[in-house]
Order: structure tokens, then sequence, then C-alpha cells
């Protein structure tokens, strides 16, 4: 036996992120000179504001080792930040800073023997595989295009009360604004999950990525009505647009104990050992700065909200299932209306919908399946940031920088009228 197919038989199941692989599919066309629409990946379109920049190239020379739970400048500005901008009550000694939150997540689920994870239908791809990973057993909740893709708190007591193990602690990884669905849980929603939340004992991560992308002002989070057991996860890959510098963290509680905490810094000493020390000196000065933080975010968010209304308004004008976005970069829309027609052309699958779609008008969608829904499903996701922020904040011109995104929904109705 070659030790190809030796080791073979022992490798874990995994696939190929389906994001990372539409992102490939995209630029397979781009190099063929065929006109590609990428809604397919969502990073931010936005550069990093100039002065961060700066002050990671001044940092550059900082190769020291960090503590594990992260640089405590770091850590207190994080705190006061988010005390500012968002009204949390965090504690800096309960901060932990990882290279991007991703990486926390699996620390929080790998500091577990043995869990439930619980995730809403559709969620973000990494959930799944990274609970598979560190050996739990994962199950989905799934919503509905009429309950806006939400969780619910009479969903969640169902789930719970019929769970067979009540003594495995269960995990519900919770992320608002969505990714995918662009949607945002109201004060009065929270409330009401916090409590079914409190009932069962749920650790809750609340993925609070895009928390500072949300378009309208005052909202809630859920640690105001649970913050016993709600672990908050954030970083700068979103609203400050600096996903490839890798820097995220999580506020633990500290009703979840010390021997928590402890297993959690435990699994990061094990693996990342700190997150990069240039990055963190750079990452202080973005949480100090809120001046900058605010005009930054407030730009952002008013692009943002034009075009993601651009794109649902325009594609509800035709007959597509779909909510506007609450925030974030991503909308969900559901062709279930066109069953009948995507089914005379032997389309009976979210992910046979955006083989095709790609195909036929180069426009890249990500199917609903890569998020956990029932593969007959016909949902996608499309993250509508296809256009140069850094252009957008030179010239002002909005119009002319969104053209291609606007273009992209036109192909898409387009294709969508010839069925
Ligand atoms: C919902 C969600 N959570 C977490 C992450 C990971 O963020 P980070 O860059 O901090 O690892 C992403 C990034 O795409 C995301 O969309």
């Amino acid at each position: 036996m070659s030790m190809q197919s030796y080791l073979a038989n022992h490798i874990k199941p995994g696939k190929h992120s389906e994001t990372l692989l539409i992102n490939q599919l995209s630029q397979m066309r781009s190099d063929n000179n065929q006109q590609v629409f990428k809604f397919g990946f969502g990073q931010s379109p936005f550069p990093v504001p100039d002065k961060l920049v700066n002050c990671l190239a001044q940092a550059a020379s900082r190769k020291e080792y960090m503590s594990v739970q992260g640089h405590p400048p770091l850590r207190k500005s994080i705190v006061k930040f988010h005390a500012e901008l968002e009204n949390k009550k965090w504690d800096e000694s309960q901060i932990i800073v990882g290279a991007g939150s991703k990486i926390l997540l699996f620390c929080i689920m790998a500091a577990f023997e043995n869990v439930n994870i619980l995730l809403p239908a559709p969620s973000w791809v990494s959930y799944e595989p990274q609970g598979k990973l560190a050996g739990h057993k994962v199950d989905w909740i799934t919503t509905s295009f009429e309950q806006q893709w939400l969780l619910t708190p009479e969903m969640l007591e169902q789930y719970c009360s019929k769970r067979e193990n009540k003594d495995i602690p269960l995990i519900l990884v919770f992320n608002y604004p969505s990714n995918p669905t662009g949607q945002t849980y109201s004060s009065e929603q929270l409330k009401a999950l916090a409590e079914v939340m409190r009932k069962h004992k749920i650790i809750v991560i609340a993925d609070e990525i895009y928390s500072l992308l949300t378009y309208q002002n005052n909202y809630s989070m859920l640690d105001e009505f649970y913050p016993e057991g709600c672990i908050a996860s954030s970083g700068i890959s979103k609203w400050c647009g600096a996903g490839g510098w890798r820097l995220g963290f999580h506020h633990i509680p500290k009703q979840l104990g010390q021997e928590f905490f402890q297993a959690v810094i435990g699994v990061a000493s094990e693996t990342y050992s700190c997150a990069p020390s240039p990055i963190q000196i750079a990452a202080t000065e973005a949480y100090q700065d809120t001046k900058l933080a605010k005009s930054f975010l407030s730009k952002q968010i008013t692009l943002l909200n034009t075009i993601a209304k651009h794109c649902s308004s325009t594609l509800r004008g035709i007959g597509v299932n779909i909510h506007d976005a609450q925030g974030g970069f991503y909308l969900f829309p559901d062709f279930s209306p066109f069953r009948e027609r995507l089914s005379s052309r032997n389309i009976h699958t979210s992910e046979q919908l955006t083989n095709a779609l790609m195909e036929e008008t180069g426009v890249a969608l990500l199917p609903g399946s890569a998020f956990g829904m029932n593969e007959s499903s016909l949902t996608a996701r499309l993250a509508f940031v296809d256009f140069d922020g850094a252009q957008i904040w030179q010239e002002d011109n909005t119009d002319v920088q969104f053209d291609k995104v606007k273009t992209g929904i036109e192909k898409l109705c387009d294709w969508l009228g010839t069925l």
C-alpha cells in the first residue's frame, strides 16, 4: 500500500471551505477574461485607515511573544471601546485575544471534553466543521424566510426540551447581524431568547463580528439580557477592514468560572501562542482612537446600506423572496418562487442553482446548502461587496463605483427572467 492510501484511511473527513472554492472559480473565469461578479466571497471592501497602517509599520520590530491572553493595553482599550460604542460592560481580565476570532471559537469548543453544538440554519460555514474537529455532535435548527431567518424562543425551547442527554452542556453559536442572512434581532427578541437560554443553561457564543456594521443606531446585544452565559466574539476583521491582520477577541463572563477560562487559555497556548505582536500594537491604536473608528464606521454604514437596499429592492421587484439587510455584507435571497421554472431547467438544489448562474452569467453566489440549509432549499448568499472601497473614499462617487454590483444584479434578474 502506498503511503498516500495508507494515510487516506486515517484522515478526518473534511471539505474545502465552499467560500474559498467559489473564489477560485471566480478567479479562473477572470483569468480567461470572462466577466465575473464576485458575490461569493465576503471580505471588507474598505481599506484599513492610513493611521493604523502606519502604526503597524512602526511596530514591525516588536518581535517578542506577548502573553497568551493578549497585550494588557489592548485588552483594556477593547473594553473601553466597546463600552463607548456599544454600551458593553466587560471586564478586561476576562478578555482573551487571538489570531482572529475564528481560532478562538475553536478554542472554546476544544476546551470541552463533550458538548453539543447547536446552530441555527443558515449559519456561517465554519462553525459546523469546527465543532466536528473538536469531536462534538452538531445539531441544526432550520429557520425560514417567513421568520426572517431568525431563531425564535419557541424553536429553541422545543429543541432543548427534546434533547436526549440534558447533562451534556449545550453551546449555541448565535451570530448577528448574520453571515449569511444580514438579519439581526430586536431587543424584545433577544430578551425572549435569553429566558430560554437561562432556563436551559445554554452557553451562547454571540458572534458579534459584524455588530459595529449594524445599519440602525441603538441596536441591542445579547449580553445585556444574558450576561452570565454569553461569550461575546468580535475583532477588527470587518469593521476595521483588517481580516488578513488576523486579530480577534472573546469576552468570557466570570460566571463561567476560572477553570473554564484557564482551559480556553490552555488551548490557545498549545495552538497559536499569542496573536502577532505588531498587530496587537496596531489594534490597540485602532481601539483607542474611537473618533477615527466612529467616522470610519458611519461612512461604511451609509455605503453598505445604500448598495444593500438597491440589491434587495431590485430582486424583490422581480419576485425573489428577500429581506433588506440590517447589517454586514450579505443578503440571503430565496428563489423558491421560481422553483417550477428552475425545475424545468433541471435545477432542483441550491448548488445546481449557483453553478448554473456562475456558468451562464458569471454571477458568483454561494449555495444555501453551504450554510446548513437543506439541499433542496433554493437559497443563496449574496455578498454585495464587489466594489473598491478605497476608490470610493478617494473619488466620493458612489454611483460609478457601485456599477459592477448593479450590473451583476441586472444579470441575475435577466437570467431569472429568461427561465
Ligand atoms: C460570521 C463570522 N464569524 C467569524 C468570522 C471570522 O472572523 P475573524 O477574521 O475574526 O477570524 C467571520 C469571517 O468571515 C464571519 O463571517
